[in-house]
């Protein structure tokens, strides 16, 4: 045997490798091995190379960067066209097209549809000719788009070469190149760290990415393709449906969304489109809608195209998510921590479904950085049930003698000053609970669901308590009596009674929920919780001092110090005293061992359907047990815990193999560690 030839397998060994972790990583999202691994694969194949440059072939997965910068790019003709998709924005159009299709084919039962969602990035066609990736082009105008072969090349999902050997001798695919959300994020920071222009959304991110005349651009680019159709196919017979051929390019190594399902039915359509909807905000990209393709090929020949869109597609679309308006106003709000934040009042507009007419600015930094105005058109977002945002400014509508805005230098509701510190992009009013905004978050922070959980004490009842002096400090509401509240505008008898039922119900509480009420500065409720379990009672929490309190799990320096602070404050000793005094009350403990020991530590637990008590309780108690509980489950997760009704998150579990329990086999599982 020739060292030559031992060599050339030794390198074709190294490749096939690389490629098949490649495969696991992009198209199976089940990596096989570390990255460190893979890295070091592809050095040895590197290095190999760089001794025998006459071993290189431009299918190497280190041939990715090819050749310096194009001048420009050629054009190149689509063998078959790229189409475009209607849009269907509402249910009613998503029945009519689906009435249509059923009245064309003459069918009187239901038709199976594959569906995936409308991935929010720009379309591709890659060419492979005998399994080698040899073209990639945009859309363009559909008829013929842009040669970008040197920038797709270097995107690490799409395979330059096919896996197997089964494929067609010409086979052409269509897909989505895009930019998932995280990487547009750190692109972005990227950008502005190095004083480069930020991209507006991910969508331009992916395409400024990939018309870039220099590859080595795009190779540094977080860019990523999954596939939904194919072009010219030669001397294959692929399948009879569009689901089949997608199994097929995977088979092939090409990456198709993990979300394909074929659903059957109008229903099933909707029932999709809405459990998308509901994980929209949990997907790592940004999708706008569903796209919906008869699945049957046949059929979709006997159906058709109409112009530029084929009759057997739809996508139906999520409302936008961005809009335009006009900022009337910029006013500042004061939350409880004194926190003074810049909110612009907007021209009401329709945007994520719902009317909105307030945006958080965020802070200073972000009005200075964004140079928002009073007078200015503004992109508003809305995105899932996150507060709504003012993304940036349409320059060109300014209009004339507009001024910046500037932060008051007094509390707009107390008058005491407002301080901005060096390092810090939050201004805050300085009058602690003698502004009347402050006391009023902090009660409505004290009475809300996850702290005491007071029933029927809501933002405006508070409002009127604090406005008309009955209630300064938490312990003034269990002062509260029927008759006092009864006399306040909207409040009968009756409601008054029920308030004050509910107070007394609220004496009852746990010590993490009380300290949680404090509101103390960074102490959410895993603090609490933690500081709960770690110390057992509030005269040991009190006691501690920040080194003693920086033993808590989840307690660093600042929370410390925040702790530290409030418990020193005359103020706040004196709130304590009343509201012990009031009897609020909770089981107190020795301090408890250390979490690691705890039956369930380190396990992840997710909570789906309808349970038989609220799902916060559940997770409070296995909290208690050392779990932790999260909201999505992923491989990560040990038990699902399915009540009735379950969903995706069910169906998610089983495809990953997660074990699944019902509540008695929580129940069980509960019993059996608590007896171990
Ligand atoms: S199918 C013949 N499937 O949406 C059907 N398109 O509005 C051609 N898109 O140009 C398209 N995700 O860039 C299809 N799962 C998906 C898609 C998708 C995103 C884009 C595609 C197309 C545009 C049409």
């Amino acid at each position: 045997m020739s060292v030559d030839t031992a060599l050339q397998r030794q390198v074709r060994a190294l490749r096939e490798q690389i490629e098949r972790h490649s495969y696991q990583y992009h198209v199976l999202d089940d990596p096989q091995v570390p990255d460190s691994e893979y890295d070091r694969l592809f050095r040895d194949l590197q290095a190999l190379e760089t001794e025998h440059p006459e071993l290189i072939t431009p299918d190497s997965p280190t041939q990715r960067v090819g050749a310096g910068p194009l001048d420009a790019f050629d054009e190149v003709r689509h063998s078959v066209p790229m189409l475009s998709l209607d849009n269907a924005l509402t249910d009613q159009a998503m029945s009519d097209f689906d009435r249509r299709l059923r009245e064309r084919l003459d069918r009187d039962g239901v038709i199976a549809y594959a569906a995936e969602p409308k991935l929010d990035g720009l379309a591709i066609s890659l060419r492979y000719e005998d399994g080698v990736l040899v073209q990639a082009a945009t859309r363009g105008d559909g008829t013929s788009g842009e040669n970008v072969t040197h920038n797709v090349r270097t995107i690490a999902a799409v395979p330059l070469r096919l896996l197997g050997g089964d494929w067609p001798k010409v086979l052409e695919v269509r897909g989505e190149i895009f930019m998932p959300k995280q990487g547009f994020e750190s692109l972005n920071e990227r950008q502005r760290a190095q004083g480069a222009k930020t991209f507006a959304n991910p969508r331009n991110a992916a395409a400024g990415s990939l018309r870039q005349l220099d590859p080595r651009i795009t190779a540094e680019r977080p860019l990523t393709l999954f596939c939904y159709g194919t072009g010219e196919i030669v001397d294959h017979p692929m399948t009879q449906t569009h689901s089949g051929n997608m199994a097929l390019l995977k088979h092939w190594g090409l990456p198709v969304s993990p979300e394909l399902a074929v659903v059957t039915g109008i229903d099933a359509c909707a029932g999709y489109f809405e459990d998308i909807g509901r994980r929209r905000d949990t997907l790592a990209y940004d999708i706008d809608g569903v796209v919906f393709k008869v699945d049957s090929l046949a059929d979709q020949v006997e159906l058709g195209y109409v112009s530029r869109a084929p009759r057997w597609a739809i996508a139906h679309k999520f409302p936008a998510q961005e809009e335009l308006t006009v900022v009337e106003a910029v006013e500042f709000q004061v939350g409880r921590t004194g926190a003074v934040t810049p909110v612009a009042r907007l021209k009401p507009v329709f945007v994520g479904g719902v009317t909105v007419s307030n945006a958080t600015l965020h802070n200073m930094d972000e009005v200075e950085r964004k140079d928002v105005r009073v007078g200015d058109t503004v992109f508003v977002r809305r995105a899932g049930d996150v507060i709504p945002e003012v993304v940036r400014v349409l320059l060109e509508r300014r209009p004339e003698h507009t001024e910046p805005v500037v932060l008051p230098g007094a509390c707009p509701v107390c008058g005491s000053q407002v301080e901005r510190l060096e390092d810090e992009a939050v201004a805050r009013c300085s009058g602690g609970l003698f502004c009347a905004a402050q006391r009023k978050e902090a009660l409505k922070h004290f009475a809300s669901r996850r702290a005491l959980d007071i029933e029927g004490l809501g933002d405006k009842l508070i409002d009127q308590l604090v406005d008309t002096g009955l209630v300064e400090t938490p312990a003034d509401l269990f002062g509260l009596t029927v008759d006092a509240v009864a006399g306040l505008e909207r409040m009968g008898e009756k409601s008054a009674a029920n308030l004050v039922d509910a107070l007394d119900k609220a004496r009852d509480t746990s010590l993490e929920r009380f300290l949680y009420a404090l509101g103390i500065r960074e102490v959410g409720e895993a603090t609490a919780r933690s500081l709960a379990r770690q110390f057992g009672k509030l005269d040991a929490v009190l006691a501690a001092d920040e080194a003693a309190l920086q033993q808590t799990p989840d307690v660093g320096p600042v929370v410390a110090q925040h702790l530290h602070t409030f418990f020193e404050q005359p103020h706040n000793r004196e709130v304590l005293a009343q509201l012990r005094k009031a009897d609020i009350h909770w089981p107190e403990h020795e301090p408890v061992a250390e979490p690691e020991s705890l039956p369930f530590a380190g396990k992840t637990f997710v909570l789906t359907g309808t349970l038989s008590e609220s799902r916060d309780k559940v997770k409070e108690r296995l909290q208690g047990l050392g779990a932790k509980v999260t909201g999505s489950v992923s491989k990560k997760t040990d038990y699902v815990v399915a009540g009735t009704d379950a969903g995706s998150k069910l169906a998610k579990a089983e495809q990953l193999g997660v074990a699944v329990l019902d509540e008695q086999g929580l129940a069980d599982l509960i019993a059996e560690v608590g007896t171990a």
